[in-house]
């Protein structure tokens, strides 16, 4: 399996690993419109792909801000039904945790759970000074610190557009 960025003619294989991956069409729907946004980062647009080349996996980041500073949203994050809990998602976090870097990018925030997501590094936000856009989602609400943050980087995350549709 190797992790590399997505491709011109992946997307109706990504968008159908999608909607296996989650019961509800909102992930999807919110991909598509991420694939259209300003905020849409080709680099870090990954797919986990098989020896067979079949993408097994898929993850999306995007640009953000926190404050007057930009930061970077991950998500959706999705492994095919049958291939979870091999290592995938994991290999597709590190994969987009060493491009951001990279990049010279300062945070990784995302919203998910407080038991997958802290094994990568992410915190509560709030610990961080990055406060929320829903109070409600309390500890899901989790960011990463990276190589290019600098002192003074705190305030209110704001997601990429699409997300305000949700
Ligand atoms: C979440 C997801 C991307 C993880 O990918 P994966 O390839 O299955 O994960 P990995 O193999 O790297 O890691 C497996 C570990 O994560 C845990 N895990 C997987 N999904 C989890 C979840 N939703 N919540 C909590 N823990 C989860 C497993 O129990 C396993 O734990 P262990 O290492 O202690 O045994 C994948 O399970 C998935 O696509 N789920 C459906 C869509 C979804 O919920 N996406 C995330 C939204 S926040």
């Amino acid at each position: 399996m190797i992790i590399r960025a997505e491709r011109p003619g992946d997307r109706p294989e990504i968008l159908a690993l999608v909607e296996a991956a989650f019961p509800q069409p909102a992930e999807a729907k919110l991909i598509r419109e991420l694939f259209a946004s300003r905020e849409y980062l080709p680099a870090l647009s990954l797919v986990a792909e098989s020896d067979r080349q079949e993408i097994l996996g898929y993850v999306i980041t995007t640009r953000a801000w926190i404050g007057a500073g930009t930061s970077l949203g991950l998500g959706p994050i999705a492994v095919l039904p049958g291939y979870q809990k091999q290592g995938i998602g994991s290999a597709l976090m590190e994969a987009t945790i060493a491009a951001a870097t990279t990049m010279g990018e300062s945070t990784i925030v995302l919203l998910g759970s407080t038991e997958y997501f802290p094994r990568f590094g992410f915190v509560p936000a709030d610990s961080l000074g990055i406060a929320s856009p829903d109070p409600s989602w309390g500890s899901h609400f989790m960011a990463l610190r990276l190589e290019g943050f600098v002192a003074g980087q705190h305030g209110h995350f704001k997601y990429a557009d699409p997300f305000n549709h949700l």
